[in-house]
């Protein structure tokens, strides 16, 4: 049996998952603008890339033997990304941006736990959280060269 700490940092990250899983529907169905078409399919790669991971986390907690969040409630209640409903009305490139920052705020959540696995020699878990942050980084990346910025969105 897991720690912890680790098995509530696998819940939250189920949570954040889980929640941006649906955030990203909400940017898919409002684009709006120039690129809708290339944009309105790739966040549809996204949250279909999500999916998985979300379900890739949960499993993974209930092999520790925990019990992931499987309500929308507790999604929202322990999430790291945070919902935003009147971003619907965001422009083009304005959403985008918005949606590279969950990205970030997905992958400093991931490098922590990385971290910690590595700490509690969980080679499985740092694995599956490694391939997730290899997808998130190169999301983040294209990201923001689609929006003619570096990495650090400069
Ligand atoms: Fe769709």
């Amino acid at each position: 049996m897991a720690t912890e700490s680790v098995t509530s940092y696998l819940n939250n990250l189920v949570a954040t998952q889980g929640l941006f899983y649906i955030k990203l529907h909400q940017a898919h169905w409002y684009i709006k603008g120039p690129a809708f078409f290339e944009l309105h399919e790739k966040l549809e790669e996204y949250y279909d890339e999500l999916t998985e991971h979300f379900d890739a986390t949960a499993e993974r907690l209930l092999q520790l033997g925990g019990e992931p969040y499987s309500t929308l409630k507790e999604f929202i209640d322990h999430s790291t990304i945070k919902e935003a409903p009147g971003e619907k009305h965001l422009g083009e490139e304005d959403m985008i941006e918005s949606v590279v920052h969950d990205f970030e705020t997905l992958r400093d959540d991931l490098s922590k736990g990385i971290d910690m696995f590595d700490e509690a020699n969980d080679d499985v878990t740092v694995d599956i959280l490694t391939e997730q942050k290899t997808y998130v980084d190169q999301t983040i990346w294209m990201l923001w060269a689609f929006l003619g910025k570096n990495v650090l969105g400069e």
